[in-house]
């Protein structure tokens, strides 16, 4: 690794979506530091991507405490001094849950873990490594999203109803568009995208793609020319063999 080659950080990235946008990532000549609150399997997907001749590191991060993200971020700084890239893919999805079909059975708490997991932990971690992208003046931003959060189609789309779900990437939209206006002016461009239904513990063996596919707009995202899409929400290029905005 040589001072120019860009560092990314990939929250979640022991299995499914995160893996393969690690591995892709690291193919393209970019140091990932892969991540997990786990860190058993943190260190198998690291292991197997080393395997295969691929630039990796591995820190545990739990998104959801301050501790944990305190921590790394420490690590981050004294490691590297920098980070250029971070994609916010840790997530968690409890539709299948039966109080999941309703806003009238919804659980409270489940939506506030969803939250604490999907939302809250996208703005702790952006806040904690926005300012190591700073010291480099650069920095790529790739929020994690799904079309069920798609506003101006929710009335009538065909998916499950998905409250917390819902709700929460919805939370990520707004928080992206929010952030990317705060940073407009800094060459730090932050956008969310869906990678569609993928075959992965959350999606599903039923699912049509796999995270591999679903994987290609981070990648494109992750290494936005300057002056490149701000605050933009995009759907995966799989569908339409190329970067195609969502409307949020
Ligand atoms: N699969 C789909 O069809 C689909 C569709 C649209 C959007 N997405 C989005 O794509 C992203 C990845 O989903 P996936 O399909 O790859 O799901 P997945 O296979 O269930 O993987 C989720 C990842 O998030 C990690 N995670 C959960 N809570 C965490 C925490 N507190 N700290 C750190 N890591 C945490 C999990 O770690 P553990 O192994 O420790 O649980 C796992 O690595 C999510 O944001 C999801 O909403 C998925």
């Amino acid at each position: 690794m040589t001072h120019q080659t860009r560092i990314a950080v990939v929250t979640g990235s022991n299995r499914g979506l995160g893996y393969a946008i690690s591995r892709k990532l690291s193919q393209i000549g970019i140091h990932v530091v892969l991540t997990s609150r786990n860190e058993t399997d943190g260190l198998a997907a690291k292991q197997q991507l080393s395997s295969e001749g691929l630039d990796v590191s591995y820190h545990p991060l739990d998104v959801t405490s301050n501790t944990s993200v305190a921590e790394f971020t420490h690590w981050l700084q004294q490691t590297y001094g920098r980070v250029d890239i971070l994609v916010n893919n840790a997530g968690i999805n409890p539709t299948v849950k039966p109080e999941e079909s309703s806003l009238l059975t919804v659980e409270l708490e489940t939506m506030q873990t969803t939250f604490d997991t999907n939302v809250l932990a996208v703005l702790r971690i952006s806040q904690a490594l926005i300012p190591l992208m700073k010291v480099n003046n650069y920095g790529r931003i790739v929020n994690v999203s799904t079309e069920m959060a798609s506003l101006s189609t929710i009335s009538d789309d065909y998916y499950p109803l998905a409250p917390s779900y819902r709700i929460s990437k919805i939370g990520v939209n707004g928080l992206t568009a929010l952030l990317a206006k705060e940073l407009q002016g800094d060459n730090i461009l932050v956008n969310a995208y869906s990678p569609g239904w993928m075959k992965t513990e959350m999606g599903g063996e039923n699912a049509p793609f796999t995270a591999e596919e679903g994987a290609e707009t981070a990648v494109y995202l992750a290494t936005l020319p300057d002056g490149g899409a701000q605050g933009q929400f995009f759907a995966e290029m799989r569908k339409f063999g190329g970067p195609i905005q969502l409307q949020w």
